[in-house]
């Protein structure tokens, strides 16, 4: 393993592997052990999008991990003013022992990753969000004791989270139902990876326009934002369109009894989940924003250690 770019690239045993590392993490700084696997390494952090979690998060876990974080802002770096992704790859390669990034295009990620002799940790594109994923699969094992045999149904966009999501529940034999209006599906090639992962493992995969289809006796129920980050211009039609897959107590009522509601953040009450609900019992929601970090924490080491 040496990027973190896609769980689809990912064996069973990795993720399942980061997810360990990531729970002992956890635990070991809770009880007030330190691990400075990383000192003396610098982290080079690239955002061409805002982040709230994945920044902070990136940062403390870098810091905790004896090392140092560099924000690089897409806007102060010449990459912003056209300078090739090679050249940026070539060198940064010569100061940094990691990359992350967090960029539109999903190919970007894939060039600087090719072109760098460092780890590329992938920190969201309009593709995928594996870091996120990762955290969302740690808090479903804190909350339901195992993964394999769950179901999470993901009612919404089919977008960069939904795609994660789907390669995720595939690796830790979760089952995974994903309900998206007509128009605004899962991409077609990461839903053919994504069968061919589900084949692997033996689970379901269900696609479907329903949501109450989808979230039927679901032991996790996801959703995200209806506009992601560069959909801006398509928020009032995306509004009118998304309605219906609004995560509400009504539709909750189909899950289990004892299903979690989960977001990666940042939510939008009152459209795609209602504050009942997300701010209900059953919302393990800050959960999640805290495992960024100590999962984030288990790539590192594993990347960068
Ligand atoms: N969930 C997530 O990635 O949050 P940020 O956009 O705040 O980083
Ligand atoms: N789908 C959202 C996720 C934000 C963490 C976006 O890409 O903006």
């Amino acid at each position: 393993m040496k990027d973190l770019i896609s769980l689809h690239d990912l064996s069973s045993d990795e993720v399942k592997g980061l997810l360990e590392l990531g729970l002992k993490l956890k635990k070991e700084l809770k009880s007030g052990i330190e691990h400075h696997i990383l000192k003396g390494k610098t982290l080079g952090m690239i955002f061409t999008k805002s982040s709230t979690r994945t920044r902070v998060s990136f940062e403390v876990g870098m810091t905790q991990l004896g090392g140092y974080p560099l924000f690089l802002s897409s806007n102060d770096i010449q990459l912003g003013r056209g300078e090739t992704i090679h050249d940026t790859a070539k060198v940064l390669e010569r100061y940094l022992d990691g990359i992350m990034i967090r960029t539109y295009a999903h190919s970007d990620v894939i060039e600087l990753a090719e072109e760098a002799n460092i780890p590329v940790i992938n920190a969201l594109t309009d593709l995928l969000h594996p870091c996120q994923v990762l955290a969302d699969l740690m808090t479903t094992y804190e909350h339901k004791g195992k993964l394999e045999g769950l179901k999470l149904a993901y009612i919404g966009d089919g977008n960069n989270m939904a795609h994660s999501l789907m390669y995720g529940c595939a690796k830790v034999g979760m089952d995974c139902a994903i309900a998206a209006p007509k128009g605004y599906e899962c991409n077609s090639e990461v839903v053919e990876n994504a069968k061919a992962d589900f084949k692997a493992s033996g689970r379901t995969l269900i696609l479907t326009e329903d949501p109450v289809e989808a979230i039927k006796n679901a032991d996790v129920v996801y959703t995200d934002t209806w506009v992601s980050m560069g959909q801006e211009s398509e928020k009032a039609e995306r509004q009118k369109i998304f309605m219906p897959y609004q995560v509400n107590k009504e539709l909750f009522k189909n899950a289990d009894n004892d299903a979690v509601f989960m977001h990666c953040l940042p939510a939008y009450r009152g459209f795609e989940v209602t504050k009942d609900v997300i701010d209900g019992p059953h919302s393990v929601i800050f959960d999640e924003a805290e495992n960024r970090l100590h999962a984030q924490k288990a790539v590192m080491a594993t990347l960068m250690g």
